[in-house]
């Protein structure tokens, strides 16, 4: 396609002033960038944005806003038109829970809704997230269906029809459509990974038994078909996409087809044959996946044209800020920002506003980590919660378990996101910990019992799933450890590090192009993806940065010290209410037998949301200067 152009293109110069984005959002660094490669047909994916449509406020590389990214998409459309081409848009769920600008409101997503539908998606499904709660499933039904008419698609989700009391289709199932310039006949599919912590008024079906249905296999019979396109909130190394993958080729031995996946928030890229890909776009709007394949038949223009395809694919993973989107759509600050764009990114600051959404509670002295520290390194997060904020803030003055010592259990998932030295907001209390539910606890017991609780829960993934096999511990950690690409540690040692160095000098010198940097360590910190087509498919030329794994649990001692050698006879199990059912479960195998109706509220059933937002008012004072 003539708009490929050099592999690795320098933008120096950055216009002064970013017009577009959140007023309080920093300005962008100029970096080093890899071009688009434009195809016949292209895709712009978002997925996992949990609220962050206001874009990051503490975070240049993805500082740019829901607005922006219409007005993005809107030059794209444009560029893809001149040339004949086609670009679709995508979006895989789990557009709610984890910023303010979902989390504040009352109800929950009150100004979300409208913002989110001023961007034109063509296919789109619901993640995990949305069917937690019968009012956030309900929102889908009433809203988000709606507001994208037959694009938004849900292959194994039923919903409870308040309306009619009987349980139909969330959204119409799948879609057939031909693309609007080069004629290419798509089948569309919408997918949910096989999740059952839903709310009771939705029912998820497993992807193997869907793909069973009468209707699934109608479509995937259908030979007028020139791709096949499956959407999910499915991590694309998953046996959900295997099964789909299996089941597609099983009756279309050539038909190309191309996944999109979320749900574990990693970039990643995966080749399941020569002519099926799956492309997964991160998490909070941290990154814009963008697609293209060419080579594919165009049997909804000539019909008589149509013969083997032979596709070839191109990813990139485009980081959200206004820098790389001047760039990829050939705009400067004057040309980008369109009309509908800017009233978006308007309509985002008012909501931020009428929520008080910079309202400071205090200043971060330092950087707290969730995975780019060790567990024990005095700037990871949980050093921090587990050792200043929970002992401070859960020490019991209720009553009755005032006497006992006690073991307080939180997840590592229940911490969403770092937090940065500067102001903590009101919105990052949403950000770093947004879930609803509040401590709970069990009385009086036995400490031999209850202090080996932790290890069965950070090592006995095993046991547990054999006890009852619903309770993968693995839900209990930050869904970025899903995936399987994370090691151990992620931590790169010097052997990686310095390949890494030197297919970056490759990529700086390419095309005999001078870089404004340099040496690599002028680079920023951020994504350096590798995925199955190697280690080219940032946008972005970045630093590498080290992700350490963390275990499913933390927890802190209240009362006593077990360092100090005498350890408490009886115990108070203090715990987040998500983890419960672990709790009961991790009991249970060690020999102590309770149940849900042995538990109770802890301190009024406080939320982790408003223990951390209460310590960082009492400790962190803002300086002033
Ligand atoms: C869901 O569970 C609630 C109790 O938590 C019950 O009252 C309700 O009838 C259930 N709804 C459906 C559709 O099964
Ligand atoms: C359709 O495709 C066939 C085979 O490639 C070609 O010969 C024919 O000219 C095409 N027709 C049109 C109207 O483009
Ligand atoms: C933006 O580009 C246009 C031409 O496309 C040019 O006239 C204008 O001066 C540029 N503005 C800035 C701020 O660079
Ligand atoms: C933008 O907002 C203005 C003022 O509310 C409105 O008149 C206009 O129609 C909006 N434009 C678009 C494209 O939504
Ligand atoms: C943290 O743990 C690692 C590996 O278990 C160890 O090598 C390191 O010394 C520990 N660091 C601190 C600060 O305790
Ligand atoms: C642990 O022992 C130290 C030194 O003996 C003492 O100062 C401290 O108060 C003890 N901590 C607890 C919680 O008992």
């Amino acid at each position: 396609m003539t708009m490929a152009a050099s592999l690795v293109s320098l933008a120096l110069a950055l216009a002064a002033s970013a017009h577009a984005a959140q007023p309080s959002a920093p300005s962008p660094k100029a970096a080093p960038l890899r071009n688009l490669q434009w195809g016949q047909l292209n895709f712009l994916h978002t997925t996992d944005t949990h609220g962050w449509h206001g874009g990051h406020l503490q975070e240049p590389s993805y500082s740019a806003d829901w607005g922006d990214y219409i007005s993005f998409a809107h030059h794209m459309h444009q560029m893809a038109d001149k040339e004949g081409v086609d670009l679709l848009l995508i979006d895989t769920g789990d557009r709610v829970e984890g910023n303010g600008l979902y989390d504040s409101s009352k109800p929950k997503g009150k100004y979300t809704f409208d913002i989110f539908k001023q961007q034109d998606i063509d296919v789109l499904c619901s993640g995990n997230h949305e069917l937690y709660k019968q009012s956030s499933s309900e929102n889908e039904f009433y809203k988000s269906v709606p507001n994208f008419k037959g694009n938004y698609l849900a292959s194994n989700i039923d919903i409870h029809n308040p309306d009619t009391d009987k349980f139909e289709p969330l959204a119409r199932r799948w879609r057939k459509f031909t693309t609007k310039n080069q004629g290419i006949r798509v089948t569309a599919f919408g997918f949910l990974f096989n999740f059952q912590g839903n709310y009771n008024n939705t029912r998820v079906q497993p992807v193997q038994d869907t793909i069973k249905e009468k209707w699934f296999q109608d479509a995937i019979r259908d030979k007028e078909t020139d791709l096949f396109l499956v959407v999910g909130h499915v991590a694309i190394r998953s046996e959900e996409y295997d099964a789909l993958f299996s089941a597609i080729r099983g009756e279309q031995w050539d038909t190309p087809i191309q996944f999109f996946g979320g749900h574990t928030h990693i970039r990643d890229y995966k080749k399941y044959d020569k002519k099926s890909v799956a492309l997964e776009s991160g998490r909070y709007m941290e990154t814009i996946g963008f697609m293209s394949i060419d080579g594919l038949n165009t049997g909804g223009k000539n019909k008589s044209s149509v013969a083997r395809a032979n596709p070839t694919f191109h990813r990139r993973y485009i980081d959200n800020n206004l820098f790389s989107f001047y760039h990829h759509s050939q705009t400067n600050s004057t040309s980008f920002p369109t009309e509908r764009g800017t009233n978006v990114t308007k309509a985002i600051t008012s909501a931020r506003s009428a929520m008080n959404l910079d309202d400071t509670l205090g200043c971060a002295p330092q950087d707290f980590w969730i995975s780019r520290a060790r567990v024990n390194d005095s700037s990871s997060i949980f050093q921090w919660l587990g050792n200043k904020v929970i002992p401070d803030q859960l020490n019991g003055d209720t009553g009755s378990t005032k006497s006992n010592p006690k073991l307080v259990i939180s997840n590592t998932g229940a911490m969403r996101f770092d937090i940065f030295k500067g102001p903590f907001t009101k919105d990052s209390e949403f950000l770093v910990s947004p879930f609803t539910s509040g401590f709970r606890y069990i009385k009086d017991v036995d400490y031999s019992v209850a202090s080996r609780v932790l290890d069965v829960l950070n090592s006995g993934d095993q046991m547990l799933k054999n006890l009852d096999p619903k309770l993968d511990t693995t839900m209990l950690s930050p869904p970025e450890q899903l995936s399987v690409t994370v090691k151990d540690t992620r931590s790169l040692d010097s052997n990686s590090l310095s390949q890494w160095k030197h297919s970056l000098e490759s990529a700086l010198h390419a095309d005999g192009l001078q870089s404004p940097l340099s040496k690599p360590s002028d680079l920023t910190p951020g994504y350096t993806t590798v995925d199955d087509d190697g280690d080219q498919g940032d946008d972005t030329l970045h630093s590498p940065i080290s992700f350490y794994r963390v275990p499913n649990c933390i927890q802190s001692s209240i009362g006593f010290d077990p360092k100090n050698g005498t350890t408490p006879e009886k115990v108070d199990v203090v715990y987040n209410a998500f983890v419960e059912p672990w709790i009961i479960l991790a009991l249970k195998f060690l020999g102590g037998s309770y149940e849900a109706k042995d538990t109770l509220d802890y301190m009024g059933g406080v939320t982790q949301t408003k223990v951390i937002a209460d310590w960082v008012k009492k400790n962190w004072p803002c300086e002033k200067d």
